[in-house]
């Protein structure tokens, strides 16, 4: 499929309205048809009934719906110029009292912020970082041991106080310690923000700009304390940059940003630097440990594959205090179950894109300010693509069992986007979710993973895909009780 047919005759184009797709109700359209957690699912049945194009009228919006991974990648690659993020999510955070940061900024604001961000997660950054992630990680082993036979785990909560100390320390320079402590942690607070970013996104009318209920207090007190620590974050930042040496070779992200905004003309402001603290803690946290608790509930439905992964750990790697980022390299079993994984279970299930002007996608002509909803599961999950597609097969991932080339496998599943503003920091990600499932497959055997209904776990959309309820059970393992 071709997108922006720019020559193609004014009459071979089709209108948004000439797409297939749910009948929509009067005034509502189809936004009481959708629920809203499982609205991705709701999407993908339809896509599969209307097919890869149509529409959808949702939250009083009329959206164009794509679900072929080729057009999706086109569009993806097509922002800045011709798309954008939605600006209604824009509006939204900004309301909450979130900056831009390099997330939900456009244009040259974007381009600007991106380069820097860009500089900060490259591959040989990320292995500069890796000393204060294996730390991270070793506390993480620590709340583990502590908490191993008795009691169950809050699998999703632990890792995000995982991810939350690992991007604090790498991005910011700081020592936040969650894993550490159980007190009214900054994790508790971002973890409120996504559901209500959700939930106000699909409202069918801005009661909050009216009255204000008990949820939304509850947020705008989070923000406040997120928005008070990134103030610290900053003031400490400043303080260290008092040093010439660190203010010519900035170690961090957040020191990096607060160099460039000193520069004059640099265009850059303390809310830029702000919004992009704000940025990394909410892109990195929830995003990283969901796809983390994603993996470890299907390794344990999927015992033969965990014990590949279990064999490769053993022999790979030594004691976790003499791990190094090249040992976490060559675990080429593992890094499939994560592509596999992030394939069955994209934390992003869908992308959304707005056109910034009047624009063709394959044959339909679209205006300026229409949302495209990209399915991005869609073509994942089907069999001509990958044979057997709903099953856990990493091998897929791998030169033995390869069913399309690595290069073909990665332009279907795009767990990261793509184009000019796919994930920057996806090494980042991957390398925490290697380290914290290395240490979890050396140290500990999972006795169980209970979820509420006894059933694997149900997909639960709030911004990201989460799985309910995970509550894993750990044992020592018995060759380390001995030794
Ligand atoms: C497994 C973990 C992660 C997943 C699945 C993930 C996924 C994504 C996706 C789907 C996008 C949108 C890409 C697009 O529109 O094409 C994105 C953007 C972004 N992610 Fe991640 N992400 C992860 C971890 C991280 C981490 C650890 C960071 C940084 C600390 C991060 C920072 C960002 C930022 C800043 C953007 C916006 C980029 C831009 O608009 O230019 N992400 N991520």
């Amino acid at each position: 499929m071709q997108n922006t047919v720019v020559d193609a005759p004014a009459r071979a184009l089709r209108q948004l309205r000439d797409l297939p797709g749910p009948r929509p109700w009067p005034l509502v359209g189809n936004t009481l048809q959708v629920s809203l957690h499982r609205m991705h699912q709701d999407l993908e049945a339809w896509a599969k009934q209307h097919g890869p194009l149509m529409r959808v009228h949702l939250g009083g919006f009329k959206l164009m719906v794509v679900s072929d991974a080729e057009l999706i990648g086109q569009l993806l690659r097509e922002r800045p110029e011709t798309f954008r993020r939605p600006s209604r999510m824009q509006a939204i955070m900004r309301e909450i009292g979130i900056h831009d940061g390099v997330f939900m900024a456009e244009g040259e604001a974007w381009a600007r912020q991106r380069r820097m961000v860009m500089a900060s997660f490259a591959p040989h950054q990320v292995r500069s970082y890796f000393p204060a992630l294996l730390r991270v990680t070793q506390r993480l082993h620590a709340r583990w041991l502590r908490a191993a036979d008795p009691h169950p785990i809050d699998l999703q909560a632990d890792l995000m106080r995982f991810t939350v100390d690992a991007i604090a320390g790498l991005a910011f320079g700081s020592e936040v310690n969650t894993l550490q402590s159980d007190d009214d942690v900054i994790q508790r607070h971002l973890d409120k923000i996504f559901p209500a970013i959700w939930r106000r996104a699909h409202a069918l009318f801005p009661y909050w700009q009216h009255v204000k209920l008990p949820a939304d207090r509850a947020l705008d007190d989070s923000v406040k304390v997120v928005n008070a620590a990134i103030r610290d974050f900053i003031s400490q930042g400043r303080q260290r940059l008092q040093d010439p040496a660190r203010r010519a070779a900035p170690p961090n992200l957040l020191e990096a940003m607060i160099v460039a905004a000193d520069e004059p003309d640099s265009g850059m402001t303390d809310e830029d630097v702000a919004g992009n603290v704000f940025t990394m803690l909410l892109a990195g946290e929830d995003t990283t440990a969901t796809s983390l608790s994603w993996m470890i509930d299907l390794l344990w439905r999927h015992p033969g594959a965990l014990a590949r992964a279990r064999e490769e750990v053993d022999r790979e790697l030594g004691p976790i205090s003499q791990w190094t980022v090249d040992d976490l390299a060559g675990l080429p079993w593992l890094e499939a179950c994560i592509h596999e994984s992030m394939r069955l279970k994209p934390v992003g299930p869908f992308n959304v894109v707005e056109a910034l002007r009047d624009t063709v996608v394959a044959d339909v002509a679209i205006r300026s300010g229409t949302p495209v909803l990209l399915l991005m599961r869609h073509d994942t999950l089907r069999d001509e693509v990958f044979p057997d597609a709903h099953a856990f097969r990493p091998e897929r991932w791998l030169p033995e069992g390869a069913e399309l080339s690595p290069a073909g496998a990665k332009r279907v599943s795009m767990p990261f986007g793509s184009g000019p503003r796919i994930c920057p920091g996806r090494f980042l990600a991957l390398l925490e979710i290697k380290l914290a499932a290395a240490m979890l497959l050396q140290s500990f055997d999972i006795a169980a993973i209970d979820t509420p209904d006894g059933r694997p776990p149900q997909e639960h959309m709030d911004l990201t895909m989460v799985p309910v309820g995970l509550r894993m059970r750990l044992r020592r393992r018995e060759s380390l009780r001995a030794a």
